[in-house]
């Protein structure tokens, strides 16, 4: 067992979290999961950055005092991350005592060693990023924010100096290395060695007249310690006790190339005038920095000014649709864990969803469970005689396996859920080849067919182990489908598993019930969902209630329902009186329609693609007599007409023989 010591960054509290906070900090979960789930003991941190002048003025926006505005906002990525269920360890606010504390403790001694000193700076300030910007950057940028536009501001201070030349050459060593301290992916490395080969300047490490929104510099009240230092400290900070400083120092860190000049130079530096102190040699460099680049929407940087961002009533829509497991894994599958950046696109992330989780993964668990309770009653069956003309399975659940682990260990998460699906294909190819619903006709083939099922439930339940890291939920739903209910909630909780014994080939035990259930991931309608959430061209029936709270993704239907469940539909024969197309729709009819009753009832129907109204008046048709009356296209829809849909064209049903309208259909 090893310790295992994980980082996000520590987001700005100027606003609530949007998408690109959400995806580092659920990278970093589902990492955290992985090393839980394959016995390390894990710390995973996250928290807010809260010193910065930008959150002192939108606080003073909205009329608040910083620690206000500073409290709401973190409360929200606070409430944020447990809603969304991750795992972290602490949470640390920049604010804390506890942290404050300890960042005034490393500034005295950098202050005492000589590598934090007064002197005077002069140059051009980017005010949203809190950083200088370099004479030559600020002019290839005309002088404005290379981040958000806005002008650059001359800025002259007398600062404290953090003594970065000294650390230049041994950064640059420790860079090429790559041992002790490493950042990936490889390009990214490359990129900082080069700034660093051009020469590094020391750098200021406070400011004055920030009033009280800050942690003063030890010894001097006017100087506030520079955002940037103070918010690097904290990885250090909340581990700098006697329990935790066994973690140390960081396995990895996660960040997003925004922010990688001072997560791989300023921090590892600092880190060095430390280390060198009496007393300090504990404080080694983090192993790994790993940087990824930015979702983007449209190909556009997503922005504040552009109002672009997946922001969070967004992200709670998409986790009512998908579920918080679908998120998960669209995020872990077409993230930006390299280089380039990755498009947020509804439509990639609908496929994503529907054919690994939906049809894949969804599909092998119900023919699995169906199979089972067809022919042996719900029962796993016994591992019976070898399949003819197979290869054993084990193979394969290692082959993925291996290959599984290398991907985590290299935090490529979306190898990592390809290998855990991978091995469910395989399933499915392999119930393919066999053909169990065509053995089990023959009394005589049923220990092979049970041979089938258990070799099938067994490699998909050594799936569904390797999937909870990246869906921690449905994939502990999926073992208690499976029978094995105490472990996989175990597990999905983010205990710490013993992962060599619970992917072994042969776990599940002859007998055991097979749980049926709802669909683990109802499939998503592409055209609907896009509809409901305003891309591409609206259906009419949804585009009125676009402001109202969006519908719940419709549930798959239950396998089974009782006769008295399937009574509470009523349905009646009618028959068209009359039927005209409604002028917006190219889909629409409005049929009147006689069930029977005092009046004709008033019928829309998404008919007009395959019928005209000619072919509907005299026909008879059937009728959904108790649906809730809904508007379509501003007319009142008091039922529905039944069809069979064929490639998604309508077939009307009707009565064989002529009946009376109003006639019950059972
Ligand atoms: O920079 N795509 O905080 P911040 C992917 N407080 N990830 C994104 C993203 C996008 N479009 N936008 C942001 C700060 N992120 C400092 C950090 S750490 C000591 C101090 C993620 O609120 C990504 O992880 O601006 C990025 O590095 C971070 O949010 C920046 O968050
Ligand atoms: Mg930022």
């Amino acid at each position: 067992m090893s310790r295992y010591y994980i980082t996000t960054p520590i987001y700005y509290v100027n606003d609530r979290p949007h998408i690109g906070h959400i995806y580092t900090t659920a990278v970093t979960d589902t990492l955290a999961r992985y090393h839980r789930l394959v016995g390390d003991k894990v710390f995973f941190l996250t928290g807010t950055d809260e010193h910065a002048t930008k959150v002192l003025d939108s606080a003073t926006e909205h009329g608040m005092t910083a620690l206000e505005w500073a409290d709401r906002n973190a409360a929200a990525f606070r409430d944020t991350f447990e809603r969304l269920g991750f795992s972290h360890d602490d949470f640390v606010r920049t604010t804390e005592q506890r942290h404050k504390e300890r960042v005034r403790h490393y500034v005295k001694q950098l202050i005492e060693s000589g590598d934090v000193y007064l002197g005077e700076y002069e140059g051009w300030y980017d005010a949203g990023q809190e950083e200088y910007v370099p004479e030559a950057k600020a002019k290839e940028s005309d002088y404005k924010s290379p981040i958000n536009g806005k002008a650059l501001v001359r800025k002259k201070e007398k600062n404290y100096f953090f003594r970065l030349s000294r650390y230049g050459d041994e950064l640059q060593a420790l860079l090429e290395d790559g041992s002790r301290f490493e950042v990936r992916p490889k390009a990214r490395s490359n990129e900082v060695l080069g700034r660093i080969r051009e020469g590094l300047n020391d750098v200021p490490m406070s400011r004055t007249g920030a009033g009280d929104w800050g942690i003063k510099v030890p010894g001097d009240d006017e100087h506030t310690i520079y955002v940037w230092i103070d918010a690097l400290f904290n990885y250090l900070s909340i581990m700098d006790t006697e329990g935790r400083r066994a973690f140390w120092p960081p396995s990895v860190q996660f960040i997003a190339k925004d922010i990688l000049w001072f997560h791989a130079v300023i921090w590892p530096a600092l880190l060095l005038a430390l280390r060198k102190l009496p007393g300090n040699e504990w404080i080694e460099l983090p192993r790994l920095l790993y940087c990824h680049s930015f979702w983007i929407r449209e190909g556009q940087k997503m922005s504040k000014s552009l109002g672009n961002f997946v922001d969070l009533e967004e992200i709670d829509r998409y986790v009512e649709t998908f579920g918080l497991d679908g998120l998960r894994f669209f995020l872990a599958s077409d993230g930006p864990l390299g280089t380039t950046d990755s498009d947020f696109s509804l439509e990639r992330f609908i496929e994503v969803y529907n054919s690994e989780l939906a049809n894949t993964l969804g599909n092998c668990l119900s023919r699995v469970v169906s199979m089972t309770h067809s022919y042996f009653g719900g029962k796993l069956p016994e591992k019976g005689p070898r399949v003819p003309n197979t290869e054993e399975y084990d193979g394969t659940a290692q082959r993925c396996l291996s290959t599984y682990r290398r991907a985590f260990e290299r935090s490529d998460l979306s190898a990592a859920a390809a290998a855990a699906m991978d091995l469910v294909k395989a399933v499915d190819s392999y119930i393919a080849r066999t053909s169990p619903f065509k053995l089990a006709k023959d009394e005589e083939q049923r220990p092979v067919v049970g041979s089938i099922l258990y070799n099938s439930a067994e490699a998909l339940r050594i799936a569904a182990v390797m999937l909870l890291p990246l869906i921690p939920e449905r994939a502990g739903e999926l073992l208690r489908r499976l029978g094995c209910g105490t472990y996989g909630e175990a597990l999905a909780d983010g205990g710490s598993g013993d992962f060599e014994e619970w992917t072994k080939w042969g776990l599940l035990e002859a007998g055991t019930q097979i749980v049926k259930g709802a669909a683990l991931f109802p499939r998503m309608d592409k055209k609907r969902t896009l509809t409901r959430f305003g891309v591409g061209e609206p259906a009419p029936e949804e585009a009125k209630s676009k402001s109202k709270p969006q519908p719940k993704a419709e549930p798959e239907p239950p396998e089974e329902i009782g006769i008295e469940q399937f009574f509470e539909t009523q349905l009646k024969v009618g028959l068209v009186q009359a039927a005209e197309k409604l002028p917006k729709s190219s889909k629409l009819l409005k049929l009147t329609v006689d069930v029977g009753e005092d009046s004709p009832r008033t019928i829309v129907a998404g008919l007009a693609k395959a019928y005209t109204p000619e072919d509907l008046v005299g026909r008879q048709v059937v009728v959904v007599a108790n649906l809730k009356p809904a508007k379509l296209m501003g007319v009142e829809s008091q039922g529905m007409v039944l069809a069979a849909s064929l490639d998604g064209k309508p077939v009307i049903l009707r009565p064989i023989d002529t009946v009376p309208p109003g006639t019950q259909v059972r």
